[in-house]
């Protein structure tokens, strides 16, 4: 346990954030010290593999003949940690406060992915050979929407043949309640620039004769959502496959009391959404729009009377299974253009995109880790989705074929994406011994 921790404290020390292009050469240093600890686990052909984009770190344990074969992913880049101030300790000096590690990366993903790499290191660092074949390939750019371990494997499909895909980087519902993800939403994520001119004016001296760009950026993206939640664009839920009635009668005996939930986990003052549907769907299986950010014009101390001529809106959509995400894209372009009021010049980039994926419960390579999971946790072991986006799952489902068994071993209270991000420690113990446990179930078969 101490040397998975040292192990562990030293990747979370390394500021792999792949936004950042300042950040490059910590990028490749995490992709190093990420190879190491596949060597010291005992995967063979461990390897950088270069690209467009940072590099993906490779491993493979192909000595389990007639076995079958997993292929681990997971991503050592990390969120920005900004707001630095809102930290209680030193996001890239990882810190150990009772049963929790607090640091970026913490629970997404290095806290989680390295059960992988130790789950396998139970059995080949104790000289004990592994009970299935395992291919490791981890990324960098999962959390700036980079494309490279997507060319890779649609490149490299034939090396990466595998029975199943394998992935630590969801969360459990609660705590001491095992659960699998078999359900991601898809994403399209857009920067819309509005421009109403060439300069600033004044308001007194302008007012009321030009448009004002932040005005007309608030007008275009309010007319995109009425005001429950639902998407007014005309076909923009189609191809939506909603969940199946077993699959709400599963969620209905999940352990949850809604006002708990908004009051200490969302902590908002109400919830909201498309009244017609409960809160899993719509967290889980509907589309959204959201927007994450609004520049231009003053925001600074005191007061200043200026018309802002342009303006930036940062804007994603959640996408549910069926839904493509190509089309979304040009939807909400169309619909941009449609709102956009007169005078104004509105244009919508899409920064990066990638489908939903669910994933049969009653595949047995989803029923045995459920299985595993429940022996070691001494629980049942749960089955949800998460509405959350894990990019490659839908890639490896439609070119390798392959279900993902998304094992994972955070809590919902970790703080992803957030300050003070952490992982409860006895949950990384614990996943690596139901991953270990999941390695022999698969090799009994
Ligand atoms: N690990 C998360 C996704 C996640 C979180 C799934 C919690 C299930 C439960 C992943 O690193 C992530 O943050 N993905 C991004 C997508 C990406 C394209 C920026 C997301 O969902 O915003
Ligand atoms: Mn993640
Ligand atoms: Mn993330």
């Amino acid at each position: 346990m101490e040397d998975v921790l040292n192990d562990l404290i030293e990747w979370l020390r390394i500021p792999s954030v792949s936004a950042d292009p300042n950040a490059q050469g910590e990028v490749r240093r995490a992709a190093e010290f990420t190879a190491t600890l596949f060597e010291k686990a005992g995967l063979e052909q461990v390897r950088l593999i270069d690209g467009e984009g940072n590099p993906l770190v490779y491993g493979e344990w192909l000595h389990a003949p007639g076995k079958p074969t997993l292929l681990c992913y997971g991503h050592y880049d990390v969120q920005p940690a900004e707001p630095f101030e809102l930290w209680r300790t030193p996001p890239f000096e990882p810190t150990v406060i009772g049963d929790n590690l607090y640091a970026r990366g913490a629970a997404d993903d290095k806290g989680l992915a390295i059960i992988l790499i130790r789950a396998v290191q139970q059995f080949l660092g104790a000289g004990r050979p592994l009970p299935v074949n395992v291919k490791f390939l981890f990324e960098g750019e999962e959390e700036s929407g980079g494309d490279h371990v997507s060319r890779y494997v649609r490149e490299n499909a034939g090396a990466l043949a595998c029975d199943a895909a394998l992935i630590c980087d969801t969360e459990m519902f609660a705590p001491e309640l095992p659960t699998i993800c078999v359900g991601l939403r898809g994403i399209v994520y857009a920067e819309l620039t509005v421009e109403t001119g060439a300069v600033d004016l004044h308001s007194g001296v302008y007012g009321g004769g030009v448009p004002n760009a932040i005005e007309a950026a608030a007008r275009i993206v309010a007319a995109l959502k009425d005001k429950d939640g639902r998407i007014n664009i005309v076909g923009f839920d189609e191809g939506l496959i909603p969940p199946t009635p077993e699959e709400h009668e599963s969620w209905a005996r999940l352990p949850f009391d809604e006002n708990e939930y908004r009051r200490t986990e969302a902590r908002v003052f109400e919830l909201h959404g498309e009244p017609e549907f409960g809160l899993f769907e719509r967290l889980w299986a509907r589309p959204t729009i959201e927007i994450h950010g609004i520049a231009g014009g003053f925001t600074g101390e005191g007061a200043k009377t200026v018309i802002p001529c342009a303006a930036l809106v940062k804007l994603s959509c959640r996408l549910g299974p069926g839904q493509d995400s190509v089309q979304v894209g040009k939807m909400l372009s169309d619909a941009v253009k449609a709102v956009a009021p007169p005078g104004v010049r509105s244009s919508l980039k899409i920064l990066h995109g990638a489908p939903a994926s669910v994933v049969d419960p009653s595949n047995p390579y989803v029923r045995h880790a459920a299985l595993a999971m429940t022996d070691i946790f001494k629980a049942k072991t749960v089955f949800t989705r998460s509405g959350g986006s894990i990019p490659i799952v839908g890639l490896f489902e439609e070119v390798l074929g392959v279900p993902s068994v998304m094992t994972g071993f955070g809590l919902p209270d970790d703080n992803l994406h957030a300050p003070n991000e952490k992982v409860y420690l006895p949950n990384v113990y614990r996943g690596i011994d139901a991953i270990a446990r999941y390695f022999e179930r698969l090799g009994a078969l």
